[in-house]
């Protein structure tokens, strides 16, 4: 397994180009299974998920061409049950579920497993199927969904935990193909999926709402190809916007969505930096020391959990107390242990981590546990005095494009060391 090195101390400066969406890519890339015609996706980021949809995809049946970050889909025909050894290693394989069961009106994919982040129940995802018509079977680790017909239905996505991202994804790709109108209230409003909805819509659906709590969709007979440009990755932006606080001296992200990024920037302002933001582009520049926050993780458009594990990693050397607390998922904290590891001071209580900032953190061997975690240990690693060992680096390729490139060309010492496989 590859690990990497990376050297604390260098400065940050120069300008960073950002990939196309990870969350965003993977639903629309399922959505291309409505419909038999062509659709070509731009913008597809070069991910180890993005390979695991593709391949899925290809075992459905699907003609899949890749020419760089463009990927041309054509599911002339196709079958409907998802191979296991594969959905396994990726939870958003459960997006295959709602358009195998919009165009084929059945599916069989294989639970997804819980991860480190937390359990990864899909309860919501198939109560909107039953809604929809559909009967639902859990067998021997797979759920198969079946619908002599669809019906449109009012359908609540909310959770103990807030909407659902993928849920409200797997319903609006059932829907567009039901008869008749569907609301979907309590939806998801995160710009991933009002991106899919987008897609969906130059498909020929009619989908009314997408980025509030309340979908309407009305359901037509079939869908054509289309051409689609995917939104830039709002969490990897969030990414280098901290690496860049951490170490930076000024530097700028290019093709980003401000718009997608306040609930991190605000943040950030409040702590002392300066942000700049202008059509596609955010400017970060260090204006003294990172002053202590208090953050609180909820569905968009609030600060996004996706980000928080990067936080910690800012706020372990910030000038006092920061808390910062999870909503979304209340066991994501695998990297406070080895943030601890690299010196840093932090008390986990219940779903709330209180970060005592400290004023350097050591270089260490540690340990990445998921894709989120791993990015904000090389995070820390930037700043630390000596150098910080990541292992299991398999874990960020699943969502950072050559992170570690892109942090050498803005002037980080970073080194990728081939392991044995
Ligand atoms: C999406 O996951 C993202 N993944 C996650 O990003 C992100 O953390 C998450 O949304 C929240 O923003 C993709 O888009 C591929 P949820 P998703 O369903 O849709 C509970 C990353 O790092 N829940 O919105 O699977 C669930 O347990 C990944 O890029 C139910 O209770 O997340 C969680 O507590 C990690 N029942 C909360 O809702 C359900 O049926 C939000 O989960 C579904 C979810």
């Amino acid at each position: 397994m590859d690990k990497i090195l990376v050297h604390g101390g260098p400065a940050l400066r120069g300008n960073v180009r950002i990939s196309g969406s990870k969350n965003s890519a993977l639903p629309i890339l399922a959505a291309t299974l409505l419909t038999k015609e062509p659709c070509i996706i731009h913008r597809v980021p070069d991910l180890s998920d993005i390979h695991y949809m593709l391949t899925i995809l290809s075992e459905l049946g699907c003609e899949v061409e890749r020419a760089s970050g463009t990927v041309q889909i054509k599911a002339e025909t196709v079958i409907t049950d998802a191979p296991y050894d594969i959905v396994r290693k990726m939870r958003a394989s459960v997006c295959v579920l709602g358009p195998l069961l919009g165009r084929e009106k059945e599916a069989t994919v294989s639970l997804p497993g819980g991860c480190v982040i937390g359990d990864r129940p899909i309860d919501l995802h198939l109560r909107g199927f039953e809604a929809l018509g559909a009967a639902v079977r859990v067998q021997a680790g797979n759920v198969k969904v079946l619908a002599p017909e669809l019906r449109g239905a009012t359908i609540n996505m909310r959770g103990k935990f807030g909407s659902t991202v993928l849920g409200t994804d797997n319903i609006m790709m059932a829907a567009v193909l039901a008869e008749g109108t569907t609301v979907i209230d309590g939806a998801a409003e995160e710009p991933e999926v009002v991106d899919l909805a987008d897609f969906l819509n130059k498909m020929g659906a009619k989908i009314e709402g997408a980025g509030t709590r309340r979908i309407i969709i009305e359901g037509v007979k079939e869908l054509h190809g289309a051409e689609h440009t995917v939104i830039p990755d709002r969490i990897e932006a969030g990414t280098f916007l901290v690496a860049a606080a951490i170490c930076g001296e000024e530097v700028t992200l290019q093709k980003v969505a401000p718009a997608h990024l306040v609930s991190v920037t605000e943040p950030l302002q409040r702590a002392g930096y300066f942000v700049e933001a202008n059509c596609d582009t955010i400017t970060v520049r260090r204006n003294g020391g990172c002053l202590p926050l208090e953050l609180e993780t909820q569905p968009y458009p609030g600060f996004p959990t996706d980000m928080q594990a990067q936080m910690c990693a800012l706020l372990a050397t910030s000038q006092g107390i920061s808390v910062i607390t999870e909503h979304v998922f209340p066991q994501r904290f695998m990297h406070l242990a080895e943030l601890k590891r690299m010196g840093a001071n932090i008390e986990l209580q219940g779903a709330t981590a209180v970060i005592n900032g400290v004023d350097q953190l050591s270089g260490a061997p540690v340990m990445a546990s998921d894709l989120r975690a791993s990015a904000a240990l090389v995070l820390a690693g930037l700043t630390a005095d000596g150098v910080t060992e990541i292992n299991r680096v398999y874990h960020i390729d699943r969502g950072y494009e050559s992170i570690d490139d892109k942090l050498n060309q803005l002037g980080a010492k970073i080194e990728r060391v081939k392991g044995s496989k």
